[in-house]
């Protein structure tokens, strides 16, 4: 990825956190793109995102899709560390923030 490409972002939860996520990638972000959106609310997903970003209700799609470089996840704690471990296996840089103590071990045993 070249320096002036866009870097297309996934956002996984799009409540409290990942709707101000979306705001601060189009308002703060320049190169930042959000590519794609996943939110098990789809009425609420469609609410909040732009239409030309995708929408998934399966966030392992989201993730494993060509059409994301990066992955913000911002759905419930319980889901962070089988989404963390699905983005390292997809080989995808991501950012999980929670306030859950609860940790991926799977990645380190
Ligand atoms: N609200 C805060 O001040 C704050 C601050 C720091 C970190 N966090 C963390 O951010 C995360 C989100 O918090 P929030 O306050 O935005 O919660 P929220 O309940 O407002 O939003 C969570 C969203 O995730 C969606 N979701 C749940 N399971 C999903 C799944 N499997 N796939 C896709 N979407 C799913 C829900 O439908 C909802 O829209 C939590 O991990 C929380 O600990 C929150």
């Amino acid at each position: 990825m070249s320096t002036t490409e866009a870097l297309r972002v996934g956002v996984v939860g799009l409540g409290i956190m990942g709707a101000g996520h979306l705001r601060t990638l189009a308002a703060d972000v320049p190169r930042a793109q959000v590519a794609a959106v996943c939110d098990v609310d789809v009425a609420h997903a469609r609410m909040v995102a732009r239409e030309d970003a995708r929408l998934h209700v399966d966030p392992i799609a989201l993730i494993r899709s060509d059409e994301v470089d990066a992955v913000l996840i911002a759905s419930s704690d319980a889901t962070h560390a089988d989404l963390v471990l699905a983005c390292i296996d997809a080989g995808k840089p991501c950012c999980a923030r929670s306030h859950s103590r609860r940790r991926p071990r799977r990645a380190w045993p």
